[in-house]
């Protein structure tokens, strides 16, 4: 078949007017796409900027109470929680306590908020551990590393005590093999079959996530995560990842980071088709916010860009924390 070429197709003729450049466009964002973290800590009326990560705080639940409405009246809807708990110990027990720090936040913000909200946890135990590890640790081939298998009963009950405590989706984040299937029982067998998994599937071992780390004040004491985190390098292993998380019950996925990973992000979208999520990461905010404080790019542009191309690149979710700003531009318009 023969296409026609210039000079009866011009491309530009739909760019000319900015009307019609907004009804061709292809990707709009939305705020109701973003999923704001937060970070809580012990103690009231705490409301701590975190240096790396301008415009975001460690927060007490009084305060977290207070940032939720906030973000809540700009509509954002979705918020998930980080805790920072008053004690660690090599199991991170600290995480399964029914006044766990996250457990503590849910009654709060679940009685306030009722249904406006949608509440995510992210499961893990490095910021409840003293090594900073994901899990307890044993020994294999003289090497120090997570236990799976003894991490995954643990990982049931954190989110078995989240769901009670309010969480509406339960994000499990330290690539455990097996992780899905344990959550899934656990949450079923304890009376939340309700209760969906956003699987953080495809986690790499990035050097993006420096300033959470400070954030969460869970940086690992020794080594690094290569262990159980991805291998920047690899694409395939990503979607064998998505697929046996899909098979044991997971209900969504995620990608993170984002920006690195955009390919990732697509051919999951393209492969499996099911909801994904896309994390752009605490490296990749401090980097826009440090150059546009500098004034070498133009803030609002360039996040507004990013999103919409996190989008575009296939993610239907967005966890940002840009949320709070983007809300606003986007109300500007
Ligand atoms: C693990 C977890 C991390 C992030 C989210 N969940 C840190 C890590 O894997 O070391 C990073 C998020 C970010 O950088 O914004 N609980």
């Amino acid at each position: 078949m023969h296409t026609p070429g210039f000079p009866a197709v011009r491309p530009r003729r739909l760019r000319a007017n900015p009307l019609v450049r907004d009804m061709v466009r292809e990707t709009v964002l939305d705020v109701r796409d973003f999923i704001l973290p937060l970070f809580v800590r012990p103690g009231t009326n705490v409301r701590q900027e975190i240096s790396s990560m301008p415009g975001n705080y460690q927060l007490s639940v009084d305060r977290l109470v207070d940032e939720v409405g906030a973000a809540r009246d700009l509509g954002i809807r979705g918020f998930i929680l980080f805790g920072i708990p008053s004690s660690k110990d090599a199991t991170g027990s600290s995480a399964l306590r029914d006044d766990g720090i996250v457990q503590l936040s849910l009654r709060a913000l679940r009685s306030v908020y009722k249904s406006e909200v949608v509440l995510l946890t992210d499961e893990c135990f490095c910021e409840y551990t003293d090594h900073g590890h994901c899990g307890p640790l044993c020994e294999t081939g003289g090497r120090v590393d997570v236990d799976n298998d003894a991490t995954l009963p643990l990982l049931a009950a954190q989110c078995v005590s989240h769901a009670r405590a309010g969480a509406d989706i339960v994000a499990p984040s330290g690539m455990m093999d097996g992780m899905v299937q344990a959550i899934r029982t656990g949450l079923d067998q304890a009376g939340f079959s309700h209760t969906p998994i956003l699987s953080y599937a495809a986690k790499y071992a990035s050097g993006f996530y420096g300033p959470f780390r400070e954030a969460a004040e869970s940086p690992p004491q020794f080594g690094d995560r290569g262990g159980y985190q991805m291998d920047p390098a690899n694409g395939d292993e990503a979607l064998r990842e998505v697929e046996l998380d899909l098979a044991e019950g997971a209900d969504m996925v995620m990608v993170k980071p984002a920006l690195s990973y955009m390919d990732i992000i697509r051919r999951v979208k393209d492969r499996f088709g099911v909801p994904v999520a896309a994390y752009n990461v605490s490296g990749e905010f401090a980097m826009v916010k440090a150059a546009a404080q500098k004034g070498w790019i133009d803030e609002r542009r360039v996040a507004l860009e990013i999103l919409t191309s996190i989008r575009r690149a296939g993610a239907d979710l967005i966890l940002t924390y840009f949320a709070r700003d983007a809300a606003k531009w986007l109300r500007q318009g």
